[in-house]
């Protein structure tokens, strides 16, 4: 409790030791969201493996549309078995993990972490926190956690559990109270998907360290004039080859079609429903599977059927709008 706070503390804010500790992995395994310490800043927590549990994340954050999240694992063996490390990864690894860095990595083939969590992309940000409560949740969960920073979209990241309960406290279903994380910026998050790392955000591990183990990392606005200056938008985008229409009624000779909702438009090549009962956080959890289920070259396009917009509708339109512009 802070000295100063007027307010009860929300019920939901308990403090983390064993028992808590067990408890919280067992809601994580139950789909449910759990913000836990890292040393960093305090993060969103769902089963990274689960893709409802993520799409509840973006829903909790309020973001209005789908940026990849990063996600937790114990340490490098367990980030092994979903992403490819290479070399430079490896050596990243060993110096700096656990700790405030994430590398953005390949996702493997047989990859079990949730595509929402990537935002349809090949890659998968991986991290392995240092925090006590980060990693002993990590191993009783024994799944990879999707977490980004703990605040509702636009605000600043949290350092402390009282944060999180102002910002989130009724969305999450548990907040574990690890005392005021010590670095309390985010961690540096390093591309190593392409043959020059790029340094995609600042954070906890600074430039001179990366640059001293694998040599200095480029900028995204130096390895390319075009690329957008918003940080937010620094990750290239998931898009279907095939080309999309949206808010159809019809379908046309040849198209997949991407449905919504328990009347879906009859006479289509392929389909997909991203949810029968109309429920937004199925159609978000469904979404870049059912994309990339579509995105077959015997189809002529994809037709996708109106989506609301509302909650995560927006965020759903965002990306099927920023596909379809292309
Ligand atoms: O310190 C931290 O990093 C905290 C704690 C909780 O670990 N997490 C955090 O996550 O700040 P988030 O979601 O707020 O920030 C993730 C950053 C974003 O800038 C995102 O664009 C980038 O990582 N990112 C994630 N996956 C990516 C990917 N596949 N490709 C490119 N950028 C990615
Ligand atoms: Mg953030």
């Amino acid at each position: 409790m802070t000295d100063d706070a007027p307010c009860e503390p929300a019920p939901n804010v308990v403090a983390a030791n064993d028992e808590t500790i067990a408890a919280a992995a067992r809601l994580l395994t139950a789909g449910e969201l759990v913000a836990f310490p890292t040393e960093t800043v305090y993060g969103l927590g769902g089963d990274g493996t689960n893709d409802r549990a993520v799409a509840r994340i973006f829903e909790a954050k309020g973001r209005p549309r789908f940026n990849p999240l990063i996600v937790h694992f114990a340490d490098a063996d367990a980030a092994r078995a979903q992403v490819a490390f290479d070399e430079r990864a490896d050596l990243l690894a060993a110096r700096f993990w656990p700790g405030a860095l994430t590398l953005v990595l390949p996702r493997r083939p047989g990859c079990t972490v949730s595509l929402l969590a990537s935002a349809g992309l090949d890659s998968l940000a991986v991290r392995a926190p240092r925090h006590p409560v980060a990693q002993a949740l990590l191993r009783a969960c024994g799944q990879p956690i999707a977490a980004p920073s703990a605040n509702a979209s636009g605000k600043i990241s949290p350092t402390t559990a009282a944060h999180v309960a102002t910002s989130l406290g009724g969305k999450v279903a548990m907040i574990l109270d690890g005392g005021r994380c010590t670095l309390g910026i985010e961690s540096t998050v390093l591309d190593l998907t392409g043959e020059v790392p790029t340094l995609l955000r600042p954070g906890g591990v600074t430039m001179e360290q990366l640059a001293d183990a694998i040599g200095r990392p480029t900028t995204p606005a130096a390895s390319d004039s075009q690329a957008p200056k918003s940080p937010g938008l620094l990750a290239s985008h998931y898009a279907p080859d095939l080309p999309l229409r949206l808010d159809v009624r019809d379908v046309q000779p040849g198209e997949g079609l991407l449905a919504f909702g328990a009347r879906p438009i009859t006479g289509a090549a392929a389909v997909e429903n991203l949810s029968l009962s109309g429920d937004l956080t199925e159609a978000a959890a469904n979404l870049f599977a059912m994309l990339r289920a579509l995105d077959r070259p015997e189809l002529a396009g994809i037709a996708v059927m109106p989506i609301p917009e509302h909650g995560l509708g927006q965020a759903i339109n965002d990306r099927l709008r920023r596909a379809a512009a292309r």
